[in-house]
């Protein structure tokens, strides 16, 4: 599987890899087929995140979305941080194999779900998850495993 040089880098030296302590949002999603599992980490102050940390249980692909995830949300809006889209990390990450697609997906998800928790929290509705486009569906379903 051909790889790009930015995808390789972040899968060697993959940033904001960890946990925060009294996070203010925290999502899991797995990813039901390959059984890959993320966590990701929000610290928000004045709707702003200022700072984010993911673990993952996932393949190359996997680790290297989150690593430029986590870089293009930090210092983002919350809201800006929602909109950011499992193709644009792709973009940024100078494409991604198609059949890796959907590991990339899995990085939108934890953040989708880290923010929904700290909307949750402050007593905010969660946002809808838009859905995923057509880039995604390989055959995998991004059912949440609910760990
Ligand atoms: S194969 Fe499961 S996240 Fe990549």
């Amino acid at each position: 599987m051909l790889y790009s040089e930015i995808v390789m880098e972040h899968f060697r030296n993959p940033r904001n890899v960890g946990e925060i302590e009294n996070a203010d949002g925290v999502g899991e999603v797995g990813n039901a087929k390959c059984g890959d599992i993320m966590k990701m980490y929000l610290k928000v102050e004045e709707g702003r995140i200022v700072d984010v940390k993911f673990k993952t249980f996932g393949c190359a692909s996997a680790i290297a979305s989150s690593s430029m995830a986590t870089e293009m949300i930090l210092g983002k809006t919350v809201e800006d941080a929602w909109d950011l889209t499992n193709q644009a990390v792709a973009q940024a990450l100078d494409g991604l194999p198609p059949v890796k697609m959907h590991c990339s997906v899995l990085a939108e998800e934890a953040i989708h779900k880290a923010i929904n928790d700290y909307r949750v929290r402050q007593g905010l509705e969660p946002w809808e998850e838009k859905g995923h486009g057509s880039h995604d569906h390989d055959g995998h379903d991004h059912h949440r495993c609910g760990l």
